[in-house]
């Protein structure tokens, strides 16, 4: 490979990134099981795709199965902050994948590595949170006519598709692979879960047991994490704004009211909406001295930082993802990460485990996109059922757990409407 072909911190580091990516893949059966059959069939030979993913250990998994299945792949980060460099080195040196990702790369470079991998001309995306496709779409139209399809990971890029699908924007079909059972039932939920704790433990080493924790959001990320942050003894609130999810969490056994309430009493908030300014100066004027604020939705503008930074006087990093603000009535807030994903920039993203089930489920929707007679329509679409039973089936033979299966009097029975009392 060139030296132009990718654009990474320091290839030094590579040796370091192959034992942690060997390391995951021993969490990954369902990921080895599809590169074993694949290898032989090579369902995606000669394909171009570009991935904007998080470059984190699985994720270089994941490249190594599309690799083995045959197609020809580049990688680009999908946040400046989640890149793993000694993975990105790995990548290129033992594995031979172009990648442009660096980590802590700015705005205008995150850009340049999206157009670097869009240069490679791909007929599929893999993206996390639209950007190849929304890039490809605005600047790079010129790759619109071979495209084949795209796939997308995340709940805030499958909001963004299907508002361009609604628009008749959207020109090439995609797979929303974030909406497969197999994959928002357990990585948004124990993925996050974990990870989002892990994040905040390791920035700051502080004591979860005891403390009130808020999350805001209570979808599939939410739960998992209040359930994990319960786990750990803290008194956990939730904050909505779906009654239904409000209920849930209430049911559940969290207290649930107004983020303006709980704003008072936090030792930490945690945003998890996919959604903007949802910490906003309102709350912000009237927080606990030392809060510690973190997010892990897909983007960085959960918590209002420009509000944040006009009412601070002054700012200091006493540990490496930890910003400390001095407010001008003394008060001080300390944000974690930036405002990015806390789960991915303060750790190292999701347990391998569970993104094999999310992996796999990429890999079989790309296959699926290049193995259609037709092109699918220019619409998101869901995963097929036949891929979401697949991918639990392996990950249930993985974990060597049988179950049990309808007789065929069951089957009969309900399917049936005669029967009754
Ligand atoms: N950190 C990670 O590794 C990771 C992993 C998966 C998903 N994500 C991201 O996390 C975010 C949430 O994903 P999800 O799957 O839980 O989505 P979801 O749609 O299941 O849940 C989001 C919840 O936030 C609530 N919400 C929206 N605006 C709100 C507001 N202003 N105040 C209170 N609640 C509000 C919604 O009602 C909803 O219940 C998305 O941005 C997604 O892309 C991050």
């Amino acid at each position: 490979m060139n030296d132009t072909d990718y654009d990474i911190r320091d290839l030094k580091l590579a040796d370091q990134g192959k034992n942690r990516i060997e390391w995951a893949l021993q969490e990954m059966p369902v990921l080895r099981e599809l590169t074993t059959r694949f290898s032989k069939t090579q369902p995606l030979k000669g394909i171009r795709m570009s991935g904007c993913l998080h470059i984190t250990t699985e994720t270089a998994n994941l490249a190594r199965t599309l690799k083995a299945a045959g197609a020809k792949l580049v990688l680009c980060a999908s946040n400046p902050l989640s890149t793993q460099d000694d993975v990105a080195a790995a990548l290129v040196k033992h594995y031979a994948i172009p990648v442009y990702a660096i980590r802590g790369e700015t705005t205008d470079t995150y850009y340049q590595h999206i157009n670097a991998a869009l240069d490679h001309q791909p007929v599929i995306t893999m993206d996390d949170g639209a950007d190849l496709v929304s890039e490809i779409h605005k600047h790079r139209t010129e790759l619109l006519p071979t495209m084949m399809g795209g796939t997308e990971e995340t709940t805030t890029g499958v909001i963004r598709l299907r508002a361009m699908a609604k628009d008749g924007a959207l020109r090439f079909p995609v797979i929303a692979v974030n909406d497969a059972m197999t994959k928002h039932l357990f990585d948004n939920r124990y993925g996050t879960g974990q990870s989002t704790l892990d994040g905040v433990i390791r920035a700051t080493n502080i004591l979860i047991a005891g403390k009130t924790l808020t999350i805001i959001g209570y979808g599939w990320c939410g739960r998992g994490i209040a359930m994990r942050a319960k786990g750990h003894g803290a008194n956990v609130i939730i904050i909505e704004v779906e009654p239904l999810r409000a209920l849930e969490a209430a049911m559940d056994g969290y207290r649930v009211m107004t983020l303006l309430e709980a704003a008072r009493q936090s030792d930490f908030i945690i945003t998890a909406t996919g959604d903007k300014h949802v910490i906003d100066q309102a709350h912000l004027d009237v927080m606990k001295d030392g809060c510690v604020l973190a997010n892990s939705g897909h983007f960085n503008v959960e918590i209002n930082i420009p509000a944040l930074e006009a009412m601070s006087i002054s700012k200091h990093r006493p540990r490496p993802s930890v910003d400390e603000y001095t407010l001008n009535d003394g008060r001080k807030l300390r944000l974690l990460a930036e405002g990015r994903l806390v789960n991915l920039a303060a750790a190292e993203g999701h347990p391998s485990a569970v993104m094999d089930m999310s992996f796999a489920n990429q890999v079989l929707c790309a296959i699926h996109l290049v193995s259609q007679p037709q092109k699918l329509e220019n619409q998101v679409h869901n995963v097929p059922a036949e891929i979401d039973q697949e991918v639990a089936r392996l990950k249930l033979d993985a974990m060597n757990i049988q179950i049990d299966s309808l007789t065929k009097e069951q089957q009969s029975y309900l399917s049936s409407w005669q029967e009754g009392t």
